[in-house]
């Protein structure tokens, strides 16, 4: 999935993503392991748990593709590097250079995968972000149109939204930096994010097509790549 060049530096990086309708997958809760069954067992909203299995599923079909293991014999650590809970991105165990990202919401689940450098991801629907409060909150001062809430403007702040959360999931920080602070990162081109204690790291976010004018999504690869290609699976 990487070309490397002769300084060792990464030139080129695949990321291979799987966005999928809930409503589209087979079963496959019995794939799921120890943690994410309890954890699927506290979820009381069903659509929320159906996603929930939907989306850790389709990770561990995505990943068993890569690594040719079974699905149901892979093993993440999940430990939080904040405070060690077992909430924080998942990384796989013995992972072979595999990096992953899980996004998910009612209707839609997604995964990216690179075997080079760490990836972010995230999929909204865009009636996720037309609440009003929703510009004060997410979006950097410089771009917040309050009184717009047309159709295009709300496709807009969903396509920030999704851009800066892939970013800053990538960098495995997640919203413990305050959106709002942070500038949209543009499509396809490498930009300076502030990743843990304030140092400018280099992340490329890419919009994904989709076939659902009704969602937006981005994915993210975090580090010096000087071509990003997004392979849809
Ligand atoms: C990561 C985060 C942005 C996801 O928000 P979301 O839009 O609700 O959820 P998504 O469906 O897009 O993504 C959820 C997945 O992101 C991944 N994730 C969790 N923490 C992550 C992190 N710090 N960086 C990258 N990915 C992370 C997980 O795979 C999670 O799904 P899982 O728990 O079922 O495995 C949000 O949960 C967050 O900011 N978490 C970190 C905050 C933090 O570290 N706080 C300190 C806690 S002590």
């Amino acid at each position: 999935m990487t070309a490397s060049s002769s300084h060792g530096a990464v030139t080129a990086v695949t990321v291979d993503v799987w966005v999928r309708r809930v409503a589209d997958l087979p079963g496959g809760r019995d794939l799921l392991d120890e943690h994410e069954r309890a954890t699927l067992a506290r979820i009381v909203r069903p659509a929320t748990a159906m996603a929930y299995a939907a989306g850790h599923a389709l990770a561990r079909r995505a990943v068993a593709s890569v690594v040719g293991s079974p699905p149901s014999s892979l093993q993440f650590d999940r430990t939080c590097a904040t405070c060690g809970a077992p909430h924080g991105r998942p990384v796989l165990v013995g992972s072979r250079g595999v990096q992953l990202s899980l996004s998910r919401c009612d209707d839609w689940v997604a995964v990216a995968l690179s075997t080079a450098l760490p990836v972010g991801l995230d999929i909204e629907p865009i009636e996720g972000v037309g609440f009003p409060g929703f510009p004060d909150v997410a979006l950097h001062p410089d771009e917040r149109d309050v009184e717009n809430t047309s159709a295009d403007e709300l496709r807009r702040r969903a396509v920030s939204w999704v851009r800066k959360e892939a970013a800053l999931k990538s960098l495995a920080i997640g919203l413990r930096t305050d959106p709002a602070g942070l500038r949209t990162p543009p499509s396809g081109i490498p930009s300076e994010v502030l990743g843990d204690q304030a140092r400018p790291i280099s992340v490329t976010v890419h919009d994904l097509a989709l076939p659902w004018p009704e969602a937006a999504a981005a994915v993210a690869v975090a580090g010096q790549a000087r071509r990003v290609d997004v392979r849809h699976r």
